[in-house]
């Protein structure tokens, strides 16, 4: 067996959406000093590795993901002296850090925009993408944004159009001009001289756009009143999303990485292009690991799980990183039903993805079993979705309920930027850090188990023969990763001594919606 090469080949990760992980300024929005005092209990619970989601300067149209500044924090989070009280923290206490980098697009108020904006002459002007108006009154092509509609803003001065995949408010940055990339050298260096241990590359997938910018090929209707992934689905995203120049990029900042044995995660959304996403991830020599979005599009179903992990598995050679949840997307336990239901499907999830080979996420709250909280219209914040209550990214990005009480631990402040959405004090990390049946102590324990597992980091993941039905079974070595995803117990399809399981079922019987981890033999 070869040993584990790399510091992340173990590891488990954990996302820190920092907005709603812990406020200690009091004023209701969570910061680094927040977060300095709460990373004990990440390294409590088994966590490797945190990434932290953007705190830079920001306008906050997209909350973060609209950097106006790289290399400042927005004071909304703190100062870079709290920034490196909880890097030197999470050190200590043996974890790494990854922050978000967010490379696709700047915000409309970053100086490079501002300076664009001055006209075709200014130097800065392509910094981003620009074409001219078509005399017929049509849009410059026929792309669509990520939150729908169309990705050109015009910007009357100049009669010129600005390509933006995202809000208006966020342009898109020209990775075909070197300048861009210089600069990009730059900021990744000064985060990393400060200690940091690598990057979550924000849309990974889709910073380089085709030299000419043709049309996609559209393969289904579309309008911008359908919802947003059907009207992105309703095209071949051949040329907006993953070019193959986008390797050379990421190539250039692996051997930055390199330098200082730091990781480059990508955010390499898609879920079709299979082989383009293997260029990017599986060399090695460029984005180390790329996360797979399957487990968060699909149901509690047995074909679609083992689906979710096979095609990623065959298409793409080695370099997974996996998550179930997100601030993204609502979380799974209400995904998968809600409720007790809910959170015993969302935990027997996370015990076979802490068995695919690869890097495995938790989101912020998932150790507690959270549900996306409920957010009443007048309440909603995300730029995505409508009134509808399942609508738009707030439900899961709810602050972190701590302890019981006002505030519940996350603030001093009496309202937060986002309610918490009907958390209880049964939700608290407090109540269930003192119940050991907590969906807390279960994912600690999962956690410990795996880590105890290093044997696996090197095994190939081997389906389970003759396993189908509701059973999703499969192997990494000695050790068996099985779910019933079924409404009927049933039997462990290996024999060995189980070693963790999620549910009460008992013996070599898994209950309804139970995992298991086993040792064969
Ligand atoms: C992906 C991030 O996860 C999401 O929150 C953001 O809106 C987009 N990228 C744009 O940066």
């Amino acid at each position: 067996m070869e040993p584990v090469q790399r510091w992340w080949e173990h590891a488990v990760g954990y996302e820190i959406y920092i907005r709603s992980f812990a406020d200690g300024t009091g004023d209701g929005i969570g910061d680094f000093p927040g977060m300095l005092d709460r990373l004990e209990h990440l390294a409590w619970l088994g966590v490797d590795i945190i990434w932290v989601t953007p705190f830079y300067a920001s306008p906050m149209r997209d909350w973060g993901y609209d950097v106006a500044d790289y290399t400042a924090i927005d004071p909304t989070y703190g100062s870079l002296d709290d920034f490196d009280a909880v890097v030197a923290r999470a050190h200590e206490l043996g974890m790494r850090v990854l922050i978000d980098i967010v490379p696709n697009h700047t915000s409309d108020q970053h100086q490079w925009f501002r300076e664009a904006l001055k006209g075709p002459d200014n130097p800065y002007r392509d910094h981003y993408i620009w074409r001219d108006a078509p005399a017929d009154g049509s849009l410059p092509n026929n792309w669509v944004g990520y939150f729908g509609g169309p990705t050109w803003t015009l910007d009357e001065a100049s009669g010129q159009y600005y390509l933006h995949l995202f809000l208006p408010e966020q342009p898109d940055l020209n990775w075909r001009n070197p300048a861009v990339l210089d600069a990009f050298d730059d900021i990744l260096r000064f985060w990393l001289d400060r200690g940091v241990d690598g990057f979550r590359v924000d849309v990974a997938q889709a910073m380089v756009k085709d030299a000419e910018l043709r049309s996609n090929p559209q393969i289904a209707p579309s309008d911008e009143s359908m919802f947003r992934w059907d009207q992105w689905n309703a095209f071949e995203h051949r040329h907006d999303i993953l070019q193959p120049e986008s390797v050379d990029i990421f190539r250039r900042w692996n051997r930055i990485a390199e330098e200082y044995d730091a990781l480059l995660l990508g955010e390499t959304y898609d879920l079709v292009q299979m082989d383009k996403l293997d260029r990017l991830v599986s060399g090695g020599d460029a984005i180390h690991v790329g996360f797979w979005f399957g487990a968060m599009h699909m149901e509690w179903n047995a074909e679609q799980i083992r689906a979710a992990f096979d095609l990623p598995l065959t298409n793409i050679s080695a370099g997974l990183g996996w998550a179930q949840d997100s601030h993204d997307e609502h979380r799974s336990v209400t995904r998968f039903g809600g409720g007790d239901l809910g959170r015993q499907r969302a935990l027997s999830l996370t015990v076979l993805l802490m068995g695919l080979p690869g890097l495995p996420f938790l989101y912020q709250g998932q150790e507690l079993g959270l549900e996306s909280g409920v957010i009443p219209p007048e309440a909603k914040l995300d730029p995505v979705g409508d009134d509808d209550p399942n609508s738009g990214r707030d439900g899961t990005r709810t602050p972190i309920p701590w302890e019981p009480g006002p505030g519940m631990g996350f603030t001093d402040a009496a309202s937060t930027w986002l309610p918490f959405g009907g958390r209880t004090d049964a939700d608290t990390v407090l109540v269930q850090r003192e119940l050991p049946s907590s969906s807390l102590h279960v994912h600690r324990e999962l956690l410990a188990v795996r880590k105890g597992l290093g044997e696996i980091a090197t095994e190939p993941l081997k389906w389970i023969a003759d396993v189908a039905g509701d059973l999703v079974a499969f192997r990494r070595g000695a050790i068996a990763f099985v779910a019933n995803v079924g409404d009927e117990p049933t039997e462990l399809p290996v024999d060995g001594t189980v070693l963790f399981r999620s549910g009460d079922g008992s013996g070599a019987t898994l209950a309804a919606d139970e995992a298991a981890i086993v040792r064969i033999g």
